[in-house]
């Protein structure tokens, strides 16, 4: 038995995520996760909020709440979201959790008792009404460029320059208006990421199995401009973990926060312990420290194109400057974006198809199968209605529930509810099986090697291949001359439903509980041979017909959704 560490990016905490978001970490990481599960490895698969940072602060202000109490409702939020879409997660943690505040000051700690960490002395707005440093989009003024009134103090929207706090006209702090703002020199800490470019080019280099999209973003970073830069990992918030070295203060370092990313990534280490202090589990070591037993395990991340440079580059720069023994990634899926109609989803702009409003519209299994079959792999990808309704209405209501239902049916009323004796296989068997054979190889390999829509393909093929049997097979005609040919036919028909079932089972997870279900099986383990699986049900086994697996959609649903999701969300 393998052991298997997955990881999807960890969501903004910041309101609800879409479903380009969805697609691009922690879908696939679900799929991932309950394939290995399936072939019967031992699997842990973490995901928490990322609730760090100056969006979440701005959210909460908004919302008019202390933003730990938005971050921990959002959290709650955002887990029940994740159960609508059968995320599988072993544990949904939170980077603001104890547990990760300890273990960044440990990294940073480390990291500076290793010479990786310089302190640098920066000028800065200092707004004495508010009694902090205010970070960049915490001031607006009047824009030098184009005279607009609220540009922000890193850019102006208005004519979209890039702009620096001192170049704004008649400043103010947007927290409490105050506009006797001042520049004070303060200090901050720089990762010195370039004193490691070395080592994290050798291991990126190691790395050739990954995908293209993942060493194109990686390298890029690595060799542009001057190459790798040191990068700063403190910042004046109140909300964040206080930068400490280990449990000792930093001096000069009073009130602020490291960044955001520098905590993000250490909560998937945080979240095992997370997890551990859950009672889920008994050992997060294993897992993670490769002095305690984590050389045996298979780590990877699943996560969109935007965060490949931070898991590529930062985080390890963390992991290996420590120079203590944890996990790396073994292996790091990364995608393109997901667009809506015509555009891009957007979260700040409210445009597209949020979580919470698709499972309104329809329940996870049609999304997970949409969305996971056009997955943004090889490039962007594009959701529309027309093209989720064709979808769905082909693959799932007329492919595979067609199937399952004209087959139980048919059984029901010609032989009952249990699998028909007698009759024996044919020419017309033999092939079938010799093709789900061969289909069920590639399947698996695509599934092994990540290729989301390859599977899918390949599935549906799958699929296609037992209602293309049916059809020409004819239970219905063959019961007339032959009964026992009918009964054979049915039952190798009964046996590719179970076998659907459980090949099925991590794209469309509830549909596959229902066959299950109905089938009264217990066994979901992942099939080696056909022949062996597709004899797995025996003559006189009973089952119950299920219930519609799945409906259509109608071109009047389609075109009510299309308007109902053209505008913008409030
Ligand atoms: N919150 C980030 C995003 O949604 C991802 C953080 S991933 C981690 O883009 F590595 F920081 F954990
Ligand atoms: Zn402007």
């Amino acid at each position: 038995m393998a052991r298997h560490l997955i990881t999807s990016a960890i969501p903004y905490i910041n309101g609800i995520k879409h479903l380009g978001n969805l697609v691009g970490s922690q879908l696939p990481a679900d799929l991932f996760a309950r394939y290995q599960r399936g072939r019967g490895h031992e699997v842990l698969f973490l995901c928490a909020t990322d609730e760090h940072g100056t969006p979440a602060e701005l959210a909460a202000a908004k919302a008019g709440k202390p933003v730990a109490d938005y971050c921990a409702e959002m959290h709650e939020v955002q887990a029940k979201i994740a159960e609508g879409f059968c995320l599988s997660f072993d544990h949904f943690g939170r980077s603001s959790s104890q547990q990760n505040q300890l273990l960044t000051q440990h990294f940073a700690g480390v990291l500076a008792e290793r010479g990786l960490i310089r302190e640098v002395s920066e000028t800065q707005m200092y707004s004495p009404t508010d009694g902090r440093y205010l970070p960049d989009r915490y001031i607006e003024g009047t824009c030098p460029n184009c005279g607009f009134d609220s540009a922000r103090g890193d850019q102006c929207d208005n004519c979209t320059k890039q702009l620096d706090p001192v170049d704004l006209i008649n400043p103010h702090s947007t927290i409490s208006g105050a506009t006797d703002l001042e520049m004070r020199e303060t200090k901050h800490l720089y990762l010195r990421q370039s004193a490691m470019k070395d080592e994290l080019e050798a291991w990126i280099d190691g790395k050739t199995d990954w995908p293209v999209l993942t060493t194109s973003i990686a390298k890029k970073w690595l060799n542009d401009g001057d190459g790798l830069q040191d990068r700063g990992i403190t910042r004046d918030l109140d909300w964040g973990v206080p930068v400490k070295k280990g449990d000792a203060d930093w001096p000069g370092m009073e009130g602020k926060v490291f960044y955001v990313w520098f905590d993000a990534p250490i909560e998937y280490i945080a979240c095992s312990q997370e997890w551990v202090d859950a009672g889920k589990g008994a050992d997060w070591e294993r897992w993670w420290r490769t002095d305690k037993g984590a050389d045996d395990v298979t780590y990877t991340q699943f996560m969109g194109k935007d965060n490949v440079p931070f898991h590529t580059l930062s985080f390890p720069a963390t992991i290996l400057g420590s120079g203590e023994p944890w996990k790396l990634v073994d292996y790091i899926k990364s995608f393109n974006y997901l667009n809506y109609e015509g555009g891009q989803f957007s979260t700040s702009r409210g445009r597209g198809v949020f979580m919470d409003q698709a499972l309104e519209v329809l329940p996870s299994d049609y999304w997970r199968w949409w969305l996971l079959s056009h997955a943004p792999e090889s490039s962007d990808s594009e959701f529309t209605w027309e093209n989720f309704q064709t979808s769905v209405n082909k693959d799932l209501a007329d492919v595979l529930g067609n199937f399952v239902s004209r087959v139980t049916k048919f059984c029901r009323s010609k032989f009952g509810e249990v699998v028909p004796e007698g009759g024996s296989y044919g020419p017309a068997e033999e092939a079938l099986i010799a093709e789900i054979d061969r289909r069920l190889a590639a399947y698996t390999a695509h599934m092994e090697a990540m290729e989301v829509r390859k599977s899918a393909q390949e599935l549906r093929a799958l699929w296609v291949a037992g209602n293309e049997y049916l059809q020409s097979a004819a239970p219905w005609a063959a019961f007339k001359e032959d009964p026992a040919q009918a009964a054979a036919i049915v039952r190798l028909s009964l046996n590719l439903i179970r076998l659907y079932a459980v090949i099925s089972a991590p794209f469309i997870p509830d549909a596959a509980d229902t066959l299950f279900d109905a089938l009264k099986v217990e066994d979901r383990s992942w099939p080696t041979s056909a022949a062996e699986a597709l004899a797995a049900l025996p003559e006189g086994h009973a089952f119950t017909v299920p219930e519609n697996l799945f409906r259509k959609i109608t071109d009047e649903e389609r075109e009510d959704w299309q308007t109902r999701f053209a505008g913008i969300r409030s």
